[in-house]
């Protein structure tokens, strides 16, 4: 794909597309920045270069309202305090109204404006012409930097790209594909891959792919449970996906001992960090869930991974939101950050475990994609890269 550095973009209005959807507490203070901070290296190479920025991106689902609690108002003041520069909001509740026009109308080169949620409007999500024609009608040309938006096909990533050409990669795409695309295709072996989270029902796809790529496969958290009934052993009250149970069977006969399942448990009497615990090895009792991965297993995992030279990780090994099972969680944390392998954190709740930890410098890449980051390593093609100009 095209990318940035292909284009002259001095003078040109430049619409770009990042996704600034942050996490927001009850006052409107963002909570996570990695996103916004993900995506200056581009907005500052196209200020640095004379482009007239216009930023976009949605966040959270207003389901096309204008609702004022997904404002785009906090970024547009994080970014001018990173930036050192205001970043002119054009507050529109219908993203591209009289605000935006006149604002990028006054434009002198290297200045930037930031559109408000582009989910405010229906068509978005709808991937539907005519507001894709509106955000297209701004700008000169369309760069995509929006990793985590990049498994969806909606008009500020597709559709724009299909109007305004060339349509390029931004920096943060790049260096995303760049890390996880050469973790899973092309990597410097051994590679283990860690996947925890509660369901093996939202993991069944990136398994399947990662089973044939990888060196190890570790599971824990939640999903290990269903993988336990598939052993045979009972699970108390555990999470448990019963329709699974057969599938995960079928995944334990293929991977053989590429698979590496808990072989001890911490269990609670109840979901709550002061529950009564135990250390259980095998069947958990009846009674007893499951909430994080034992001593042993921690040591198991530590022992797969010390000779790894690439590890990617996805999903929690416990309730690491709970001090007294966070344990396993922070010591593959740790783990991870003392060897010396490339390390790739994908999305979500691993990304919060890290950070949790004090960890996220010690990581080679966090990735800023939750689902898409999933997609990617699903092996499927994301909309909003395949949707840009090829080379
Ligand atoms: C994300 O947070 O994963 C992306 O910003 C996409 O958001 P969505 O799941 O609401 O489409």
């Amino acid at each position: 794909k095209l990318t940035v550095e292909d284009v002259d973009v001095k003078g040109k209005k430049v619409l770009v597309r990042c996704d600034f959807n942050v996490p927001l507490d009850a006052d409107g203070n963002i909570t996570d920045e990695n996103r916004i901070v993900g995506a200056l290296p581009t907005i500052k190479y196209l200020i640095d270069n004379g482009a007239r920025v216009i930023l976009c991106s949605h966040m959270g689902k207003p389901k096309g309202e204008p609702v004022p609690s997904l404002s785009l108002a906090p970024v547009a003041k994080s970014l001018s305090e990173k930036l050192g520069k205001e970043v002119v909001f054009a507050a529109d509740d219908n993203v591209v109204g009289d605000n935006a026009k006149k604002a990028v109308a006054e434009m002198n080169d290297g200045d930037v404006v930031l559109l408000q949620n582009t989910r405010y409007r229906k068509e978005e999500t709808k991937n539907e012409e005519a507001f894709s024609k509106e955000l297209a009608s701004l700008a000169d040309l369309f760069v995509n930097d929006a990793f985590g938006t990049a498994h969806r096909a909606h008009c500020s990533n597709v559709g724009v790209s299909s109007i305004l050409k060339p349509a390029v990669a931004g920096y943060l795409i790049e260096k995303e594909i760049n890390f996880l695309g050469n973790a899973v295709n092309n990597p410097v072996r051994p590679l283990v891959a860690i996947l925890g989270g509660s369901k093996v029902s939202s993991k069944i796809s990136v398994i399947e792919n990662l089973l044939k790529k990888v060196d190890k496969l570790i599971i824990g958290g939640g999903m290990a449970y269903t993988f336990f009934a598939a052993q045979g052993k009972t699970t108390g009250t555990s999470l448990l996906e019963p329709d699974y149970i057969d599938y995960a069977k079928k995944m334990l006969d293929e991977a053989g001992d590429k698979l590496l399942l808990p072989v001890d448990t911490v269990v609670a009497k109840e979901f709550a960090n002061d529950a009564e615990s135990q250390v259980v090895e095998g069947n958990i009792p009846d009674g007893w869930m499951g909430l994080d991965i034992g001593p042993k297993t921690i040591e198991l995992y530590k022992d797969a991974l010390k000779d790894a030279k690439t590890v990617v990780w996805n999903g929690p090994m416990g309730v690491f939101e709970m001090p007294n099972f966070a344990k396993g969680t922070n010591t593959i944390a740790q783990a991870l950050a003392d060897l010396d392998a490339t390390t790739i954190i994908g999305g979500g709740d691993s990304v919060a475990a890290v950070n949790q930890a004090g960890l996220g410098d010690k990581m080679s890449h966090i990735s800023t994609g939750g689902g898409a980051s999933m997609e990617f390593l699903e092996g499927k093609e994301l909309p909003g890269i395949a949707a840009l100009t090829d080379k």
